[in-house]
């Protein structure tokens, strides 16, 4: 198998878990390059679910190598509770996870600030997970953010807390008239946390460019989806990071020549939780198609918006990500619905337009285009075999094909790993 980058193709909670622990099955390490705790990645093995928030998604293979990258943000109380529960559940993680020291820190008052700016945006939020991701970010881009290495070093934390809690303070007491933070209280907590977590800490670049040297193969973890990528997503109503394969060499260190082949994940229909544009959005419902999926945030809990299979925005999602083959999920969940519209282009001032507009103001003029397929009735999360599928889901999955433009190496037809269809001419799990 290649080095692969998987990564989202749409807005978040495409199946990347399932996925990346079915392919981790054939890989030597699993790294996470972007993003934070506002990811939920579900694996499930034998009825028990595992939801990862930074934590890779291949830890639950005992020989893989997890790494949490340097383009990642880490809550270091949610990760030692996310690494607590995994212990407690019999999985390995003290001897295969490793973190970088370059990674950000998210400190408490970036998860209140997260809240309070999006209590001033009033009625256009963005619907964020608050966990504090775009203030951390904001921190580490306006460079006055800190680092894992620096919570190794309690005098250097606190001149760097001193300094930033100068600015901060000032915006809770006279911009959101909310209390201040006080630098004992967080001092001694993350200096804590951070001996808690000196085990974990490591040159991680330089862990994973060995493991590539020695011909290891690296899985290369995306969280979030392509539209909700910093440039490339519906900004504003994006994450902070570059969620996008590029976001892969940036947030490892791994140079974009060895990083191979990238799989999209890309789900049978359309999901977003959060505010924004959702062209293919069920107006009508919506609720059936989320109790079917059983689209709930992995993470918030909040109900999931759902629409229509959506080939605009995915064969956007190849063009910037490159990616040359596909994993189909959550293909069972659309069995049974008599017919199943795919949105093959947008109308927008009554010209057809292929590609999803760049500017949002745009976006709330388009009208979706449909195709629609017939449906099936059969049940098929206990199918392994593409040829024993339905006529009609095979040209559902054909279909999708020939208007995204790249081949399906995978369709998962189920949460559990054997629920997976590995399609003949698939390159993916080959061996190098
Ligand atoms: P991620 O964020 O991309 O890893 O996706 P989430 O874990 O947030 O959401 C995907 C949900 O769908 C999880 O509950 C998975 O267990 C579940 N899932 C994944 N693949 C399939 C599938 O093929 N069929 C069904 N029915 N559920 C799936
Ligand atoms: P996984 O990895 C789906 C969404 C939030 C919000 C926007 C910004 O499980 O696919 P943030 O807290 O990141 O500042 O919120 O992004 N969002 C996700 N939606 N899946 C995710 O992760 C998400 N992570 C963030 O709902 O709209
Ligand atoms: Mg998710």
């Amino acid at each position: 198998m290649p080095n692969l980058v998987v990564v989202g193709a749409q807005w978040g909670d495409e199946g990347k878990g399932k996925i990346i622990d079915l392919l981790a099955g054939g890989a030597d390490a699993v790294i996470r390059y972007q993003g934070g705790n506002n990811a939920g990645h579900t694996v499930v093995i034998d009825d028990k679910k595992h939801i990862l928030h930074l934590v890779p998604s291949g830890i639950l293979h005992p020989g893989v190598t997890c790494l949490i990258g340097n383009g990642v943000v880490i809550d270091p109380v949610s990760l030692l509770s996310e690494i607590e529960v995994l212990e407690a559940s019999g999985v390995q993680v003290r001897e295969n996870l490793k973190i970088s020291e370059l990674a950000h820190v998210t400190l408490p008052y970036h998860c209140a600030l997260d809240q309070a700016y999006e209590a001033k945006r009033g009625k256009v939020k963005i619907e964020t997970t608050h966990r504090g991701i775009g203030p951390t970010y904001k921190d580490k881009f306006g460079r006055t953010g800190i680092r894992m290495a620096d919570l190794m070093d309690p005098d250097g934390l606190e001149s760097r807390l001193e300094q930033n809690l100068e600015e901060i303070n000032f915006m809770f007491k006279n911009y959101f008239a909310l209390p201040p933070f006080q630098i004992r209280e967080i001092l001694v907590q993350y200096t804590n946390l951070g001996q808690r977590l000196s085990g974990y800490i490591a040159d991680t670049t330089e862990i994973v460019n060995s493991m590539l040297d020695a011909g290891n193969m690296v899985l290369f973890e995306g969280a979030q989806g392509t539209f909700l990528d910093i440039d490339f997503g519906t900004y504003p109503f994006v994450t902070a990071s570059h969620t996008i394969a590029g976001g892969a060499s940036t947030g490892t260190g791994v140079g974009p020549t060895r990083l191979e082949k990238v799989l999209g994940i890309v789900k049978a229909y359309t999901t977003r939780v959060g505010a924004g544009p959702l062209p293919t959005e069920l107006k009508d419902n919506e609720e059936d198609l989320r109790k079917r999926g059983k689209e709930y945030g992995a993470t918030t809990g909040r109900p999931r918006r759902c629409g229509w299979f959506d080939a605009v925005i995915v064969r956007r999602a190849k063009l910037i990500n490159g990616f040359e083959s596909m994993a189909l999920t959550k293909l069972d969940v659309l069995s049974g619905i008599e017919k199943l519209p795919i949105c093959t282009a947008y109308k927008i001032n009554h010209e057809i337009v292929k590609t999803i507009p760049a500017a949002l103001r745009k976006t709330d003029k388009i009208e979706t285009i449909y195709e629609i397929l017939p449906g099936w009735k059969e049940d098929i999360s206990g199918i392994s075999k593409y040829k024993d599928l339905p006529d009609n889901t095979k040209k559902y999955v054909k279909r999708i094909e020939e208007l995204v433009g790249v081949k399906i190496s995978l369709i998962s037809v189920g949460e559990e790993r054997k629920q997976t269809i590995h399609m003949d001419d698939c390159n993916l799990i080959a061996s190098r």
